[in-house]
């Protein structure tokens, strides 16, 4: 009854150009043939895992998280059904666009918009980079994780935790100057696969409506050329390369055409039997590295 992995996320842009070159020459995710009004973006074996849709606005637009099967898919919304939580069923023409054999949107207390998915229609095709990327660490862990502002916080930790089955992985209490004195909460989640987390959440807004995703590649070496690829370029570097204290995920964040941050990473950590770890809260947030830059 609980959700395994993320499975994609959609995006809006006006400007589908700008993704197209920020996706294969920074990224090095392979442009998959869609609509004139969609960019593809497939890091893995899965048709696509991020879908940037032609609109107004540059912004997030949901996550899709992932049941294991259709029958912890069901089960999964008999608890939002006896919580009250509404949803809507997609259509078949709309699960087929998301390569998935079924869907509902709802949301978190806190806005977020989300797709509930199960089953995958694969097509068949490799992945192969522009960038030569050997591979995303995907698969069971799903394409990676999304950060979510939270400002409805507790009651957005109970639905993530009671409702869909997340786990504590790690806690921060962030302080900031003029903040709360006991600082603003995030929440590291995970689900049933070994990620570290799929989602977390964040009690301060994001005008883009994401925080961050993360992408993990199989080699520091990927992560290098990823950081000398956007610096060449131009891209704005929101974190310095580091290393978190809780998930061990060396890393650097770039600033996506959509307003939110895409963190780069490698070698995070995986477990694989979660009752046998007991969740921590972080006071020091990097081992090393990550100096941040909002601006811009
Ligand atoms: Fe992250």
């Amino acid at each position: 009854m609980a959700i395994r992995s993320l499975a994609y996320i959609r995006v809006e842009s006006p400007d589908l150009d700008a993704w197209r070159s920020f996706g294969t020459d920074i990224v090095g995710a392979m442009l998959v043939p869609g609509g004139d009004d969609e960019v593809l973006l497939r890091v893995d074996d899965r048709p696509w895992r991020i879908r940037i849709e032609k609109g107004e606005t540059n912004r997030y637009i949901c996550a899709g998280l992932e049941y294991p099967s259709e029958a912890e898919f069901k089960d999964g919304l008999a608890k939002l059904d006896a919580a009250g939580i509404s949803y809507t069923e997609g259509s078949y023409a709309e699960a087929k666009a998301r390569h998935v054999n079924g869907f509902v949107t709802c949301k978190d207390p806190s806005g977020n918009l989300l797709e509930l998915v199960w089953g995958n229609i694969a097509d068949g095709t490799p992945f192969i980079s522009p960038q030569g990327i050997s591979r995303f660490v995907t698969g069971e862990m799903g394409m990676g994780h999304v950060v979510l502002p939270a400002t409805n916080f507790d009651a957005t930790y109970a639905f993530y935790t009671e409702l869909l089955g997340f786990g504590d992985s790690d806690e921060m209490r962030i302080h900031v100057p003029g903040g709360p004195e006991k600082g603003l909460g995030m929440k590291f989640l995970h689900a049933s696969g070994p990620r570290h987390h799929t989602v977390a959440i964040a009690e301060f807004p994001a005008p883009s409506g994401l925080i961050h995703t993360m992408l993990e590649v199989a080699t520091l070496d990927e992560v290098g050329l990823a950081l000398d690829r956007a610096l060449a370029a131009g891209t704005h570097l929101s974190s310095t390369l580091g290393k978190h204290t809780n998930d061990k995920m060396v890393s650097f964040y770039i600033r996506t055409p959509g307003g939110f941050d895409l963190e780069y990473g490698y070698g995070g950590m995986q477990t694989h039997d979660w009752s046998v770890v007991t969740p921590t809260t972080t006071i020091k947030e990097d081992l090393w590295g990550h100096k941040w830059d909002f601006g811009q």
